[in-house]
């Protein structure tokens, strides 16, 4: 399987971004395109699934021809293609999964089903190459918050994960509800930088007891009843949220560092863009002497070339999918890998 310069050829169309990248064994990562819908999916205040799927239909070729001209490669110059077989929207999902094996199909090359938590969680990789586990992992993303146990690549153990609400769910709904628009993760956080830290205290859910889970729809009702109470304290809230997110992933990367005795934390998925949450857990990390580890903010929220590294890993290793037969598998949870 191992050749002089193997390169991958990533999909990704889990929700609502199509991303597309090329992976190279001699040179890393060599391509990378994205479109996002999130504009497409603001009028409605969220991801509308039928929508999703429509759209990455139009975008994966065109992605596709705009990586091979970037590198002046053709598609007989790829040696395997991978692609987010799950977690996702079915359809969506469907549509990556399609072009990836049609592609692999009609070259005659290995075809590989990639996790998209897998993608996030080994996304620091993209430039850390040095960076091997075992390791902690807290991935914040929109769908999933989960602080995972890395023995090896492949070899994942869940420490704790979200009981309801994700972290970025949470800040979507709580900047939804004040009117940030949609995906408001990023407009809540801008707002929180205006805020009086003072003002309000928000709850830190779930940290005084045992276990690593979290819960963070609670948070965003508490979110809620004070913007009804101080509708003109926007940006005080906002902070007092952020706040609360932020502490409440640090007390528990500490617990889960101390349990574990990991002295590497690596953070990925969307939330993982958060400056704040950025700053606190450094500061974590240096009273702990943990080294810390983020991608690069571009692939933090989704993108091909996580799917395109993550695949690439493992095709070299030698696995592959059975058959070329479309498969997806939209609940698929890291400790099946
Ligand atoms: O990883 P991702 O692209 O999607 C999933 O796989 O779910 O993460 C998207 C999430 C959204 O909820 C978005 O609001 C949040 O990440 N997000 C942020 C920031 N940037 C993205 N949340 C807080 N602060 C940010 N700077
Ligand atoms: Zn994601």
């Amino acid at each position: 399987m191992k050749k002089s310069n193997f390169i991958t050829l990533g999909v990704e169309s889990s929700c609502d971004e199509t991303g597309i990248a090329l992976y190279s064994s001699n040179q890393g990562l060599i391509a990378n395109s994205l479109f996002s819908q999130s504009d497409i999916h603001a009028k409605y205040g969220g991801v509308v699934p039928e929508i999703a799927s429509r759209d990455h239909i139009q975008r994966v070729i065109p992605l596709i021809n705009e990586v091979l001209t970037s590198t002046k490669l053709s598609l007989l110059d790829i040696n395997g293609v991978c692609y987010t077989a799950g977690p996702g929207l079915a359809g969506a999902l469907l549509v990556g999964a399609s072009i990836a094996k049609s592609i692999a199909w009609s070259l005659n090359i290995p075809a590989l089903a990639v996790n998209h938590m897998e993608g996030h969680l080994l996304s620091p990789l993209l430039e850390q190459n040095k960076l091997k586990p075992p390791f902690l992992a807290l991935l914040v993303s929109g769908g999933h918050t989960m602080l995972v146990d890395v023995k090896d690549i492949g070899d994942y153990k869940i420490l704790g994960e979200s009981l309801d609400d994700a972290a970025g769910e949470a800040f979507d709904k709580t900047a939804k509800i004040m009117g940030l628009g949609y995906p408001g993760g990023v407009a809540l956080a801008k707002l929180a930088k205006s805020g009086n830290e003072k003002m309000f205290e928000f709850p830190k859910p779930m940290t005084n007891r045992p276990g690593l889970d979290f819960s963070f729809s609670g948070l965003k009702t508490f979110a809620r009843n004070t913007f009804i109470k101080y509708p003109k304290q926007k940006a005080d809230i906002a902070k007092a949220f952020e706040v609360a997110i932020t502490k409440t992933l640090m007390i528990k990367c500490k617990k889960a560092l101390e349990q574990t005795k990991h002295n590497t934390l690596i953070v990925a998925g969307g939330v993982g863009a958060n400056v704040s949450l950025r700053s606190e857990l450094n500061n974590m990390g240096e009273k702990l002497k943990v080294k810390l580890f983020y991608p690069r903010l571009e692939f933090c929220t989704d993108n091909g070339a996580m799917i395109a590294l993550a695949g690439h890993l493992r095709l070299l290793k030698g696995q592959k999918d059975e058959s070329y037969e479309i498969n997806i598998r939209p609940r698929w949870s890291l400790e099946e890998l």
